[in-house]
């Protein structure tokens, strides 16, 4: 079957066929991890539809917003050979109205490490994400581990908005070396990528470790290691559920989570690992 790619509500509407639908919300520059997130899709849905729309209302104004990569065509590509159903590709102007006045808000656990990093941005997400739902009215939703807090916080927007929409977590790729895909790892130089690779190195070396100081304190060594080039934005040892710091004598699992600028770009990046009695 031909993709389709649908503009608006109505598109979506007579895109839709019987059985059930699931949505892989994206910002378009597809890679390998947007892929496997609609490969797990495809297993679990008999329809698959990939949002692709840079969403204004997540990034600050000092952010990249401009010059965050657009590769349409690309994408559809990919999405052609990852056997996707439709494409939902709207305008900026039809997704908000301008006299719009409500929105979502993500609460407290918003507001904490990378919501303190990045003020308003994921209150951004959340109510893009309800308005992609609503558009698409999917059975199921698929998210990457790789926006962990992300990932959370839409679990969270579930659960207390009562949405009948299962949501689904797919774990990180990486390049061999481990970098982790991103689609603003094209803006790193040689140089940049690798001391961008500090950022995995440093949760893999956490993530050996067994207490939640020794964990922190090995982590925050290999960042240090990489010297002034990289810029350390936060490591967060936290409740995968909360984002809240875990305590000293915590149990069970957390999740190790970095954000860095390295050169003009910023990266994030996250373990989930187990911690043991001290
Ligand atoms: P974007 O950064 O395009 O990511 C789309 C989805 O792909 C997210 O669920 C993200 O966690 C996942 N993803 C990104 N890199 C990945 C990797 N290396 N491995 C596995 N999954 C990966 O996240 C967003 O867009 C936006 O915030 C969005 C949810 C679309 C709302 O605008």
């Amino acid at each position: 079957m031909d993709l389709i790619v649908a503009r608006n509500r109505e598109d979506l509407v007579k895109a839709r066929r019987a059985g059930t639908v699931a949505l892989v919300p994206t910002m378009g520059a597809l890679h390998e991890g947007h892929r496997s997130l609609i490969r797990q899709a495809r297993v679990r849905a008999d329809q698959v539809v990939v949002s692709v729309f840079v969403n204004p209302l997540q990034f600050s104004p000092n952010e990249d917003f401009s010059r965050y990569p657009r590769t349409f065509d690309a994408d559809l590509d990919v999405c052609r050979e990852e056997g996707v159903a439709a494409v939902f590709h709207p305008a900026p102007e039809d997704m908000y109205a301008p006299d719009r006045q409500v929105s979502v808000s993500s609460g407290e656990m918003g507001r904490i490490v990378e919501g303190a990093a990045r003020p308003g941005h994921f209150d951004g997400v959340l109510t893009v994400v309800l308005k992609l739902f609503h558009l698409v009215r999917p059975d199921l939703a698929v998210f990457g581990q790789k926006d962990a807090q992300q990932l959370a916080l839409i679990r969270r927007m579930v659960a207390d908005l009562d949405l009948p929409i299962e949501i689904l977590g797919a774990p990180t790729v990486r390049e061999p070396d481990g970098l982790a895909l991103s689609s603003r790892n094209r803006f790193l130089s040689a140089d940049d990528r690798r001391v961008a690779l500090a950022l995995s190195r440093a949760l893999r070396a956490g993530a050996a470790q067994l207490t939640a100081a020794e964990i922190r304190e090995t982590a925050r060594a290999v960042l240090d290691e990489a010297g002034p080039d990289l810029d350390l934005d936060y490591l967060a040892l936290v409740d995968p559920a909360t984002f809240a710091e875990v305590g000293e004598n915590h149990v069970g699992m957390a999740v190790l989570a970095v954000a860095a600028r390295v050169g003009a770009t910023r990266l994030i990046d996250n373990v989930t690992l187990t911690l043991n009695t001290p």
